[in-house]
């Protein structure tokens, strides 16, 4: 090969990784407590998001469960399992849900799976890193509590959104979360929604009494991003299997989810790492 077809081979090729570290963003959803809405957050805000015009992948990182598959009454032929297990490559296991929405399915009843080896994680990330310049945001629905491989998404997302209710038991599992993960990596960046509150009053003061005990005691910065009310709509979408956001967008969870994602969008953005970064921390940590 030439010299000048290598200069410009090199030349695209840091074109295209700059284009990426400002474009792909990965997120965290995660939770202390398990049932509290994160599957039901992830898709809808997923597709709030992508409604306001950003490429989104959603992965269902909750291995074992595959709601975002039930969610939306799609079933996917392939999932995470066979990309681990290297039966199937990135591009064969991303699904178009409604309204066009990229997703990844967990592997219902995949419960072997538990625990990906390291070189299982690998993997993943290896082909993860395919997607260089395909989304602006790549969110990750993962289980409650703090896994390994849960640790992992988060300590290698650019940010965690973790979701709370006002329950004092579904607070004091957030807080016990934020504070696991601070002491495996300080730098993990987090923010809050309060899922299911009765009103505008609740949501604030469960967020604003977050924020003030992790800042006291773990000195953490806990944004708020939003609340969502508690609503029967979101049950009924629930077992109709078609996401919220479709079936009612009028309802009052759907309307929150909706503001939440426009407030998202206006916040001061951590900085994003890019799809490399998100790879580098992966692997670093599965080690
Ligand atoms: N804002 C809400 N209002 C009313 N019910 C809700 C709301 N969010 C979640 N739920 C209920 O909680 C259930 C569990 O939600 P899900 O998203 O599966 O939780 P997780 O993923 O945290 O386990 C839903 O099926 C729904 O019945
Ligand atoms: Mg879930």
């Amino acid at each position: 090969m030439n010299d000048q077809a290598e200069a410009l081979r090199q030349l695209v090729k840091q074109q295209s990784d700059q284009h990426y570290q400002e474009k792909t963003k990965f997120i965290s959803v995660t939770s202390g407590k398990g049932g509290v809405g994160k599957s039901n957050f992830s898709l809808n805000f997923s597709l709030a998001m992508q409604r306001l015009g950003k490429r989104v992948l959603v992965i269902d990182a909750d291995i074992g469960m595959a709601n975002i598959d039930v969610l939306m009454g799609t079933s996917s032929r392939y999932n995470l399992y066979h990309l681990v297990k290297n039966e199937k490559t990135i591009w064969d296991i991303i699904s178009v849900g409604p309204e066009g929405l990229h997703y990844i399915a967990g592997g219902s009843g995949l419960l072997d799976l538990i625990r990906l080896s390291d070189e299982e994680v690998a993997r993943f990330g290896t082909e993860i890193l395919k997607l260089q310049g395909q989304y602006d945001y790549i969110i990750f629905d993962t289980g409650a509590g703090l896994s390994k491989e849960t640790a992992q998404f988060i300590t290698a997302s650019d940010e965690t959104i973790v979701v709370t209710t006002p329950e004092p038991t579904s607070i004091t599992d957030a807080y016990a979360l934020i504070k696991m993960v601070n002491s495996i990596d300080e730098t993990v960046q987090f923010k809050i929604v309060v899922n299911r509150s009765s009103d505008r009053a609740e949501g604030e003061r469960t967020a604003t009494n977050m924020a003030s005990v992790t800042k006291r005691f773990l000195n953490i910065e806990l944004p708020a991003i939003g609340y969502i009310y508690d609503d029967p709509h979101v049950s009924k979408a629930v077992k109709k299997q078609v996401p919220l956001m479709i079936l009612f967008p009028e309802s009052n969870a759907a309307r929150a989810i909706n503001q939440i994602a426009m407030e998202y969008l206006n916040m001061p953005q951590s900085s994003s790492t890019g799809i490399k970064g998100f790879l580098h921390k992966l692997l670093k940590r599965s080690r």
